[in-house]
């Protein structure tokens, strides 16, 4: 116990130590903590979606009907209809033969990934993948090489030495999580194909955000006939909670049938996956929402442009402003907190060393004003 207490004495001490907000009420661009009203720049919820009156409806139906519990994992005697309509439901949205849903996003990387690939294959990752994707090739017992951020020349570099291995998989995000940037991915496919490797995406940042239909990064690259391996969450723009990975039936099967996360947990409550189906259903048919998202980030972006921040090219809702040590980060995010602006700093160990940041994340139902006062007050910042 005394080794725990000096350790978080020195998490403490080098302006790494984290705590919760309370949120009060309900999500959305105005939270309350404390009983003040903050504007939230700093949530997943880009279109608002986690808090949206259908989706509370369809969740209150789903309850009426199914009660709340599972009870089981999917394979003993957890799946439920919702289960199956969720799953049909991601898979038409998705334009793919199956899909699998997992209880979160995490789960289903760490399940994919070591489920794909074991000890004597090789995976490849981007150097800014996301933890879960992190975890799953360490945990998975196979080779693990990572490339630079987007560096897809040393990617190849890899691959070109890599005719030893049964199976070569590349795990990529698609949109990157603390940079906001996207992956080449054009190129990657393109590679992969060269040197015969699987490529895996995770598209938590891209669902509902990118694509003409909000189908993700895949379909902005027009892509859908060449990624086999397109994981999402729920989480997110969906305003949910799940992961899925979307595929044609063989994999699809094969997931159920090996992966762990999947097999040895409960089956999400059947009314969040209710809630699932609505957010979907809410994604295609209300292409305004996305509308709006998107001419929130450009007024933002515009905005602070104007400004001297240490901005990184960002192609998303996710928008760093780039402080660089962890303490600066914390004090920065105090004073913006203090001006009612809720915009944590983000520090190692989720971002390398020396580039805390103030993550940014605009969504669909931020108003002008609350825009305003963002740029405002980082320009007194
Ligand atoms: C890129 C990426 N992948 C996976 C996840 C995990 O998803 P979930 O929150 O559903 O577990 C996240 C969320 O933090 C993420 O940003």
């Amino acid at each position: 116990m005394e080794k725990i207490s000096n350790e978080l004495k020195k998490i403490k001490k080098s302006g790494l130590y984290r705590e919760l907000n309370i949120v009060e009420g309900a999500q959305g661009p105005h939270v309350k903590i404390k009983g003040r009203k903050y504007i939230s720049f700093c949530s997943n919820n880009y279109l608002g979606l986690a808090n949206h009156p259908e989706i509370a409806k369809a969740v209150e139906d789903a309850v009426k009907k199914y009660g709340w519990g599972a009870g089981a994992s999917r394979l003993i005697s957890g799946n439920m209809k919702l289960h199956e309509t969720l799953e049909e439901e991601i898979s038409k949205f998705k334009r793919k033969e199956a899909t699998i849903v997992f209880p979160t996003g995490y789960m289903a990387n760490i399940g994919t990934i070591c489920s794909l690939v074991s000890s004597g294959d090789l995976v490849i990752c981007d150097r800014l993948n996301h933890a879960s994707i992190i975890d799953g090739c360490r945990l998975s017992g196979a080779t693990f090489r990572v490339y630079p951020h987007r560096d897809t020349v040393k990617l190849e570099n890899i691959l070109k030495k890599s005719s030893k291995y049964p199976r070569k998989l590349i795990v990529t995000d698609t949109v990157f999580s603390m940079d906001g940037d996207l992956a080449p991915l054009p190129d990657i496919v393109r590679i992969a194909r060269k040197y015969k490797a699987m490529v895996m995406v995770d598209e938590a940042h891209g669902t509902g955000v990118f694509g003409k239909n909000g189908r993700g990064v895949v379909e902005h690259f027009n892509l859908n006939e060449k990624v086999n391996i397109v994981m999402g969450t729920l989480s997110k723009a969906v305003g949910s909670l799940g992961g899925f990975v979307s595929g044609d039936k063989n994999l699809i099967n094969y997931l159920r049938n090996k992966a762990r996360t999947f097999m040895y947990t409960t089956a999400l409550p059947p009314a969040v996956c209710a809630a699932s189906i609505a957010g979907i259903k809410l994604i295609q048919k209300d292409h305004s929402l996305r509308e709006s998202l998107w001419r929130n980030v450009h007024y933002v972006k515009e905005g602070l442009k104007l400004l001297n921040l240490n901005l990184v090219s960002s192609e998303s809702p996710i928008i760093p402003v780039m402080i660089g040590d962890a303490k600066k980060a914390v004090n920065m995010s105090s004073f913006l907190f203090e001006s009612g602006v809720l915009i944590p700093a983000i520090r190692p160990p989720t971002v390398p060393d020396k580039s805390s940041r103030l993550r940014v994340t605009v969504m669909a139902t931020h108003t002008r004003a609350d825009l305003d006062k963002l740029i405002d007050v980082l320009k007194s910042g």
